[in-house]
């Protein structure tokens, strides 16, 4: 499959078999840093080890929190925390890499801590958005100072953090869980009002872990508390692993693939439900719940798929996943048109118009609006593609490939280790 520096993704027989994605990244990330917070050691069974996790436990490391890794068998980790404020301001600067809500979410835990905390992150993370957390945080009396007052690097000078009433002025699960995560250390009730409903782990696992909270529609409140009590988290594999199966098996002709142990999440479900009524054959089951998140399998067979019209409400619920229904859309009959996704621009890439040039460098036909895309059907021949740094542009460039006539090279493909490592051999796996 290698080729120079890139990788390349032949088109592909059928798909068939049984298939365990990797574990999910928001909630190993939030496992990891809630559990920190704890006073007693917390197992977390099939946590995420790849490129966003690992660069938060390595800055929780540099704050003096224990985590022994266990990766044979079922890997886990243990988690020594040292409480709700005893992280240790660090020696250096805690590095975020490529991990957007590592440092969104750690930067607000910090603000409850003692000393002062320096976060900095790769190239990608130091061109997006952080004044987004640091407006609610300054809000709720955070000293929170970042470069040119909106990018990392960041320092908190942690300590006094006062209850706020804050509207998102974007739908963000991790702005969301940095002004929740923040209010823990505040001594009255705060509350998020969001525009749309984003991902929800953050709700589910405070719940998990004693905390008071509650959602009124749209406005979800928290208390401050003295501690934090988490039993074992078990994570779900993660639903924007699995949406690249779910596409590459859709597309490819005659395949079939059953995904297990999937969590499913009303709030990451968008991706399926959008497959679903473009005709694709998509059935979904919930086995099991653990620690408020339910979990269950995924089967889907190839079908033919008729063009979409995806809302700007039904965005957050599959923000990850918004060039896997591109690409599908090339393969449907009729135009698609995929309204308010104008956040896509603030991710590790401009991924909206990455997805733009992406599809059309391999033979699509597709427009890039300000916050939209519109797709014209027309199957990809296929050529060459750059992950641009972004794992999910890589893994689309990969599944374009199998779904291509005459294959995609994708250069820098090894960006992919920053959700699913390994996803190569995974695809191999399954190809008849
Ligand atoms: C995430 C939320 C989403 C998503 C990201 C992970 C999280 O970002 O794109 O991959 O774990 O909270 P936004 O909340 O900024 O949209």
């Amino acid at each position: 499959m290698t080729n120079g520096s890139s990788v390349v993704f032949r088109p592909a027989g059928r798909l068939r078999g049984h298939v365990t994605v990797p574990a999910d990244k928001s909630i190993t990330q939030r496992a990891l840093i809630l559990a920190a917070l704890c006073e007693q050691p917390v197992r977390i069974g099939n946590p995420l080890w790849a490129g966003d996790t690992e660069a938060t436990a390595s800055m929780l490391e540099a704050m003096g929190v224990r985590i022994v890794r266990s990766r044979g068998g079922e890997p886990a980790a243990q988690v020594s925390g040292r409480g709700l404020r005893g992280l240790r301001s660090p020696r250096g600067v805690l590095d975020a890499r490529n991990s957007a809500t590592a440092m969104r979410l750690l930067a607000a835990v910090c603000a409850g801590q003692r000393g002062r905390f320096e976060f900095d992150g790769d190239e990608s993370l130091r061109r997006r958005p952080m004044d987004r957390i640091v407006e609610p945080l300054r809000r709720m009396g955070v000293d929170i100072s970042a470069r040119d007052g909106r990018f990392a690097p960041l320092v908190v000078s942690g300590g006094v953090v006062q209850a706020t009433d804050y509207r998102l002025p974007v739908a963000s699960a991790q702005v969301k869980s940095a002004v929740l995560l923040a209010g823990l250390f505040a001594e009255a009730e705060t509350t998020v009002q969001e525009p749309l409903p984003s991902r929800d782990h953050t709700e589910r696992m405070l719940l998990a872990a004693g905390v008071p909270l509650h959602r009124v529609r749209d406005a979800i409140t928290v208390s401050g508390v003295e501690r934090l009590d988490l039993a074992e988290v078990a994570v779900p594999g993660d639903m924007s692993s699995a949406a690249f199966l779910v596409a590459a098996a859709t597309i490819v002709p005659g395949s079939e693939l059953h995904l297990q142990g999937v969590g499913l999440n009303p709030t990451r479900l968008g991706f399926l439900e959008v497959v679903r009524r473009m005709g694709g054959a998509i059935s979904w089951t919930v086995k099991a719940e653990t620690n408020n998140e339910p979990r269950g399998d995924v089967h889907v067979r190839t079908a033919p798929l008729t063009g979409v019209r995806v809302s700007a409400s039904e965005v957050p619920s599959l923000i990850d996943e918004v060039g896997l229904v591109a690409l599908l859309a090339c393969y449907a009959e009729g135009d698609s048109v995929i309204d308010g996704v104008g956040e896509l621009r603030f991710k590790e890439t401009d991924r909206l118009a990455a997805i733009g040039e992406i599809l059309m460098g391999l033979g699509g036909a597709v427009e890039v609006g300000e916050a939209s895309l519109t797709v014209h059907p027309c199957p990809l021949l296929g050529g060459s593609m750059s992950s641009r740094g972004d794992h999910r542009l890589a893994m689309l460039g990969a599944v374009a490939g199998l779904a291509s006539r005459e294959g995609v090279a994708v250069y820098g493909f090894a960006a992919c280790e920053v959700t699913y490592p390994g996803f190569a051999a995974a695809l191999q796996e399954v190809i008849e």
